[in-house]
């Protein structure tokens, strides 16, 4: 579906941050895990996290949807709000469903879910997806599930379809070689069913989602820098999950605040665990004007999901450099940063970011290739891209390449532009916020 963003001024208005993805599948797996019903509350309705509650009904949970899927932002975009009751099966009895597990697009279930199913003795499953999914990369997670004591096979050793047979799982120390937050919590979940405590140590640190979901059910899980040691456990206790509106959504009106003349945004409800905030933190050394209750970077886990409103304005932006530390904490927005790059004094670099060509799409060859076609002075390095602002962007058309991040970047462009920007593939979008257009329209434009 092709879409035209035509050059706005003045966005004004509220909304609300659409339920975080991240947090979502989490919520769903650690339910189907629990012996116990787990009721979640403003569950993101979404392609992704709706393959999430297919695998875990595939796999024996019980899902039942109470709320409705509506709700939300400026223009009611229903993508979430909905509220759920998973009955699981606990942690070691996942049923061996009768054919593959398909996972669409969502590299995040793709990651996580065989942890927990390396721990089913005696069952396999498949996992596969789209045509995206297909050229992910499995070898990260099956490294650590093999070293654990489960058989994996994949194509080629490395790419989906995954096939994933269950052992008893022994506790192992396991460095990280690249920081992500999927491989990191792939190794936690299986960890739940091994033999005694493990250890996973990231080269940055990285989303902590996962801890502190665990932490919330009962799990003995502690931090030490950047390791993270967990117990093996009989059961998880999670009575209760409420999700809250996902910074990476946020982020596309936040920058689109930032970047349209005379904006005034306020939105709701943002998550503002420090690992998530990398992008408003980035925003504010360019001195763009995003002001909001961030939690502050600990050493401590914590069992929080903080949340915040962010009150978001039009200013002029500074070039700023971003390197490997930065990175996880703002691994989604870097498409964004990149636009914001465009309209900045000086040059914006980032460095570091090598995870971005194995995202949903190449996420550096599309940025810059898509932002150039638009008029930006942009060039892209092996792990990453350096963008000389040039007064802005023109306009033109973006090829989203299947993927939302992508798209949603080009919606915003347009606003920004001088001439527009037609979206080729905007119906991307709806892998992680299916109401953004609505919600885009809703704000008032002067
Ligand atoms: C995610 C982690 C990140 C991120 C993805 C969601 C998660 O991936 O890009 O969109 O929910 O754990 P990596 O951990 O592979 O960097």
């Amino acid at each position: 579906m092709n879409m035209r963003f035509e050059p706005a001024r003045g966005l004004t208005g509220q909304l609300t941050a659409p339920p975080d993805k991240s947090i979502s599948h989490r919520a769903a797996l650690l339910g189907a895990m629990s012996s116990e019903p787990v009721r979640i509350e403003n569950y993101l309705h979404a392609a992704d996290t709706t393959s999430t509650l297919n695998a875990v009904r595939a796999l024996g949970a019980l899902v039942e949807v109470r709320g409705g899927a509506g709700g939300g932002g400026a223009g009611g975009g229903g993508r979430g709000g909905g509220e759920l009751v998973i009955r699981g099966t606990g942690l070691r009895e996942a049923h061996e469903p009768d054919g593959p597990i398909d996972v669409g697009n969502a590299g995040t279930l793709l990651r996580l879910l065989p942890g927990w199913l390396a721990a089913q003795d005696g069952r396999s499953f498949t996992l596969d997806g789209d045509d995206s999914i297909r050229g992910r990369p499995v070898d990260r997670i099956a490294e650590p599930l093999r070293q654990m004591g489960a058989e994996l096979d994949a194509r080629e050793d490395r790419y989906p379809p995954l096939t994933v047979h269950g052992a008893r799982l022994h506790s192992i120390s396991y460095e990280l070689p690249v920081a992500s937050a999927q491989v990191k919590s792939c190794v936690l979940l299986a960890a739940l069913a091994a033999d005694g405590a493990t250890t996973v140590g990231e080269p940055e640190r990285s989303r902590d989602h996962t801890e502190r979901m665990l932490l919330s059910a009962g799990v003995n899980i502690h931090r030490n820098g950047r390791h993270v040691t967990v117990v093996n456990a009989d059961e998880l206790i999670l009575e209760r999950v409420r999700v809250p509106g996902d910074p990476s959504s946020a982020a596309f009106m936040i920058a689109a605040g930032v970047l349209v003349y005379g904006s005034r945004l306020l939105i709701g409800d943002v998550g503002v665990n420090w690992t998530r905030t990398g992008f408003v933190r980035i925003v504010q050394r360019m001195r763009g004007i995003v002001l909001g209750e961030l939690e502050p970077e600990s050493g401590e886990l914590s069992a929080l999901e903080p949340v915040s409103d962010l009150d978001v304005a039009h200013g002029a932006l500074e070039g700023v450099t971003v390197g490997p530390e930065e990175v996880p904490l703002a691994i989604d927005e870097l498409p964004l940063l990149a636009l914001l790059g465009c309209y900045a004094e000086g040059e914006t670099v980032v460095h570091g970011a090598g995870e971005l060509r194995v995202k949903e799409s190449d996420r550096i060859a599309g940025v810059v290739e898509g932002l150039r076609g638009l008029g930006a002075d942009i060039e892209a390095t092996e792990d990453g891209f350096a963008v000389r602002g040039a007064g802005g962007l023109r306009g033109g058309v973006l090829h989203a390449r299947g993927d939302h991040r992508m798209a949603m970047m080009g919606a915003v462009a347009g606003l920004a532009s001088r001439e527009g920007v037609e979206v080729v593939g905007m119906e991307a979008a709806s892998v992680s916020y299916p109401g953004f257009v609505e919600d885009l329209a809703g704000l008032r434009s002067s």
